[in-house]
């Protein structure tokens, strides 16, 4: 038996409000985050397929020191109805650091339309000699929240840069 255009329509509409999140109610990962060591990552747009890229300026670092803004990668699984997305991304720190961090998480959001990345993160960070190798690695735990910022505001500018902490020149 055919189906009549009416019943077809709302059969359509009722598998579209099944099967399609709205975007308000998607954890979107670009954008600017703080986690409680007070670094910041600055995504930018996900690609279509997942793919995305930003900047990690971590508060804290191995040796002390200050640290510049360094390069992330990574990548999301696509939202899925009912599911909030996984997703994992490398930062290769840059200028003051031979380490790498590998971060995999899971965006979240609570009945407000607040979102929270929780990650897990392994810190490898060379070492001289295969005999030092048990001691390379460090794991642990971030929880990121989204930072509101200004329009035209970028992560440099939020947070002093090696640069910025040098003494001034004579
Ligand atoms: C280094 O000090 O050599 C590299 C910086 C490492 C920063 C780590 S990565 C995991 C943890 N989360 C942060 O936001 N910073 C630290």
């Amino acid at each position: 038996m055919a189906m009549g255009s009416g019943a077809f329509t709302l059969a359509l509409a009722l598998a579209l409000a099944t099967y399609v999140i709205p975007e308000e109610r998607k954890c979107q990962l670009s954008g600017l985050w703080r986690n409680e060591l007070d670094s910041l990552m600055e995504i930018s747009a996900v690609r279509d397929n997942g793919d995305f890229q930003g900047k990690y300026l971590t508060r804290v670092t191995l040796a002390g020191s200050c640290a510049h803004a360094s390069p992330l990668r990574g990548a999301q699984q696509q939202p899925s109805e009912g599911g909030w997305p996984t997703f994992a991304f490398t930062v290769r720190w840059d200028k003051f650091s031979n380490a790498t961090t590998a971060f995999t998480g899971q965006c979240f959001m609570d009945t407000g339309g607040k979102e929270t990345l929780t990650t897990m993160w392994l810190l490898r960070e060379a070492v001289g000699s295969l005999e030092e190798d048990w001691k390379a690695t460090r794991v642990g735990r971030n929880v990121f929240t989204r930072k509101r910022i200004r329009k035209g505001k970028i992560l440099p500018s939020l947070s002093p840069s090696c640069e910025d902490t040098s003494s001034p020149a004579p």
